[in-house]
């Protein structure tokens, strides 16, 4: 399978995509994920990215191509995968296209979470992620364990939230029409529980690879 999740900052893309990538043994390629870490572990390119993501804005197209494109050349990545993150602008999505044609392969589909933007504010002003496990959880929908050791990302502030959905609505949303001219686009409603969210994403995927 080798599929992307779009939609909106705290739509669900994250939450989905662990389950789905442990159901189909497959990576999830987060570029905000790898960003998030080549900045904790000091690298240039953290560090570059950094000064974008902090003020809600997108990272430089070449910078997370480049990245993507390094992590499609892993060995786990050559059976499936499932983008978190990535494509978010035409040019992303066209150097994704080209990547794949020169391997011969073909997107299975792009999924996209749609969450209405007064639910997207709460979803991530009050999203905490367990530093030991990754998982990811909610203040109010899904509480953490007692005791767990949270983290509660830099640009999940309220203003920075609401930067993160214009930079969405300006230059992610013209992906929607790039893949549903393309016969790619699958629409699932994220305002369902995260269970129902991945069954209806398995159920508009029917009849496609799970390789
Ligand atoms: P990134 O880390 O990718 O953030 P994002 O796209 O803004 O998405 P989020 O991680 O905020 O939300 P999500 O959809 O994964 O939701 P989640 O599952 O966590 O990117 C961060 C930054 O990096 C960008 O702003 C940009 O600067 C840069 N960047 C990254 N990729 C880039 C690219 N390709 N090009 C350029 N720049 C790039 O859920 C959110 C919350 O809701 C959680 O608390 C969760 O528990 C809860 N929740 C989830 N599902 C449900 C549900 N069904 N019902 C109720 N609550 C739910």
């Amino acid at each position: 399978m080798r599929l992307i999740l779009v939609g909106p900052p705290g739509a669900g893309k994250g939450t989905q995509a662990k389950v789905l990538s442990s159901k189909w043994g497959i990576p999830q390629i987060a570029t905000g994920d790898m960003l998030r870490e080549a900045k904790k572990a000091g690298a240039p390119l953290g560090v570059q990215a950094a000064e974008y993501m902090t003020r809600g804005a997108l990272v430089p197209d070449e910078v997370v191509i480049g990245l993507v494109g390094e992590r499609l050349q892993q060995p786990d990545a050559q059976t499936g995968f499932l983008l978190d993150g990535f494509p978010r602008t035409v040019p992303q999505a066209e150097a994704l296209g080209k990547l794949l044609s020169a391997k011969g392969l073909k997107l299975d589909g792009v999924v996209q979470l749609d969450v209405p933007r007064h639910l997207l504010v709460e979803r991530a002003v009050l999203r905490r992620t367990d530093k030991r496990t990754g998982q990811i959880h909610h203040l109010k929908y899904n509480p953490p364990p007692l005791g767990a050791e949270l983290d509660h990302r830099a640009d999940d502030q309220p203003e920075t939230v609401a930067k993160r959905l214009d930079a969405y609505e300006a230059m992610t949303a013209a992906l929607l029409p790039y893949y549903e001219a393309k016969g790619l686009l699958r629409r699932v409603d994220g305002t369902l529980s995260p269970g129902e969210v991945t069954k209806e994403i398995l159920r508009c995927l029917e009849g496609q690879s799970t390789k």
